[in-house]
C-alpha cells in the first residue's frame, strides 16, 4: 500500500519538498520501506504551470478529512494558522514534520504532548540549522552525555551578512538583499537580523537537552544590526570573526543561560571559519569533550531534506519517539539573568575615552576598539555606559 503524504505551504522549503520527494523518490521509499506519493499541497495561491498543478488544494480540511494521508509536512512558517492545522492533523494521528522554528518555540511543548497522546509524531529535524542532522544526533546518538553546553551559528541569513561584509567589504542592506534573493532570509528578514531566528532556534535546543520549554521572551537575544564594517575590520585585527552566536549552557547554580549575540569569535575557534549560509552547532558533553555539526543552515533544497528525512522517519515509526520531547515549564525561574553572563568583551568607543582594555588600537576616524579581561554582561554594560560605548560584544 501507498503511503501517502500532504505538504503545507508551497514556498521556498514547500516547494523544495515535493521538488526532491519526486527527484528521489525511488530511494526515499527503499528508506522507508514503502511507496509513497504527494496527495496533496495546501497553498492559498495558483500555480497552473506546476507539474504538480493537480495536487493543489486551498482547504486543509480536504488533507484532515483523508483517512489516506497518515503524514504531513508543515512549511507554512509562523505560529497562525500552522499550529491550528498542525494540532488538528496530530489529533487524528497524522504525524507532522516541520520546518517552523516559530511554531516549535512558541508551542513545542504542547504538540509533543499531543502527538504523544495520539500514537503520531511531531519530528522538527529541519527547524534548526537547515540540512544539519542535529535534533535527532541530540536524544539519540549523543543520549549517553550530560550535555552541558551548545553553542553555535544558527542563522544562515546573518551569517551570510557577516560573511560578505568581511570578504567583500559589502554594506550590510545589499549583502542582506542578496540573502533574500537567495531565499535564506525569513519572510520578516528583521527576524533574522534582530537574532529571533537564531533565538528561537537555542529555544528548541534547549528545550531538548534540558528538558523543558524555553520560550523566545525569556531570552536575551541581540542581533547584527549594529555591527559595522569597522567593527568587522577591527576583529581581523584582533585575529577573531564577528559572527551571531546563540548559545545555551548550565551555570553554577543549576539554572541554564540561553543567550544570542554578536560575538567575536577568535580565529582559533572552528566557528570562526564558518562562512555564508553554512551553520554549525558545537555540542559539548561530559563523553564526547565537544562534537561539531556543519552544514548549510538555509536554502530550499538543504531544508527540504532535513523535512524529508523526518517525513521518512515518520512513516517508519508507527509510535511516538519519546526521547523527542520535553515537558511544558509553569515559569522561567530555571533561566539565569543574562547579567550573570562572563566573558571578555570587546567595545567600540570613541577616540578620546579613557582606555583600559587589555587590548586596544585607535582608527583614524576618532574610533577606538578595545578588548577586556572577564566581566559579568552587567559589569560590561556599566563599562559600556561609563565609556559611552558605541558597540560591545562578547568576545569568544
Ligand atoms: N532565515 C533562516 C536562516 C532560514 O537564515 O537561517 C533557515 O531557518
Amino acid at each position: 500500500m501507498s503511503v501517502k503524504i500532504a505538504v503545507l505551504g508551497h514556498g521556498v522549503v514547500g516547494s523544495g519538498v515535493v521538488e526532491l520527494f519526486y527527484k528521489n523518490k525511488k530511494s526515499i521509499e527503499k528508506h522507508a520501506g514503502t511507496e509513497m506519493d504527494v496527495k496533496y499541497i495546501l497553498d492559498l495561491r495558483d500555480f497552473p504551470e506546476s507539474p504538480y498543478a493537480d495536487k493543489f488544494t486551498k482547504d486543509f480540511n480536504d488533507i484532515l478529512n483523508d483517512e489516506e494521508v497518515t503524514s504531513v509536512a508543515e512549511c507554512m512558517g509562523g505560529v497562525e494558522p500552522a499550529f491550528t492545522f498542525v494540532k488538528s492533523c496530530l489529533e487524528r494521528g497524522k504525524s507532522v514534520s516541520t520546518s517552523n522554528k516559530e511554531l516549535v518555540a512558541e508551542k513545542g511543548d504542547i504538540l509533543l504532548k499531543i502527538a504523544a497522546e495520539h500514537n503520531c509524531n511531531f519530528f522538527f529535524e529541519a527547524s534548526v540549522g537547515g540540512a544539519i542532522p542535529i535534533i535527532r544526533p541530540l536524544h539519540r546518538c549523543l543520549a549517553a552525555n550530560d550535555i552541558d553546553k551548545v553553542a553555535g551559528i544558527l542563522n544562515g541569513t546573518t551569517n551570510f551578512i557577516l560573511t560578505k561584509m568581511y570578504n567583500d567589504n559589502m554594506p550590510f542592506a545589499e549583502a542582506l538583499r542578496l540573502a533574500q534573493e537567495l531565499g535564506y532570509a525569513e519572510k520578516d528578514p528583521t527576524a533574522d537580523v534582530e537574532g529571533h531566528d537564531a533565538c528561537r532556534k537555542i529555544c528548541i535546543i534547549s528545550s531538548l537537552v534540558f528538558g523543558k520549554h524555553v520560550y523566545p521572551k525569556s531570552v536575551y537575544t541581540k542581533g547584527i544590526s549594529d555591527v559595522e564594517l569597522c567593527d568587522v575590520a577591527a576583529a581581523d585585527v584582533l585575529g577573531h570573526a564577528v559572527k551571531l552566536v546563540a548559545s545555551v549552557r548550565r551555570t553554577e547554580s543549576g539554572k541554564i543561560l540561553p543567550v544570542v549575540m554578536p560575538t567575536l569569535v577568535s580565529y582559533d575557534n572552528v566557528m570562526a571559519g564558518v562562512n555564508d549560509v553554512f551553520n554549525a552547532v558545537l555540542v559539548y558533553g561530559d563523553g564526547i569533550d565537544c562534537t561539531m555539526f556543519y552544514g548549510r543552515g538555509a536554502g530550499k533544497l538543504p531544508t527540504a531534506s532535513a523535512v524529508l528525512g523526518d517525513v521518512i522517519e515518520a512513516v517508519k515509526h508507527k509510535v511516538t519517539v519519546f526521547s523527542q520531547s520535553w515537558e511544558s515549564a509553569e515559569d522561567d525561574s530555571f533561566i539565569e539573568s543574562v547579567d550573570e553572563l562572563k566573558s571578555f568583551w570587546y567595545f567600540r568607543v570613541p577616540y578620546d575615552s579613557e582606555i583600559d582594555g587589555v587590548e586596544a588600537y585607535n582608527h583614524d576616524d576618532g574610533i577606538s576598539f578595545i578588548t577586556t579581561q572577564e566581566l559579568t554582561f552587567a559589569e560590561a554594560k556599566a563599562k559600556a555606559e561609563k565609556l559611552s560605548a558605541l558597540a560591545y560584544m562578547p568576545v569568544l
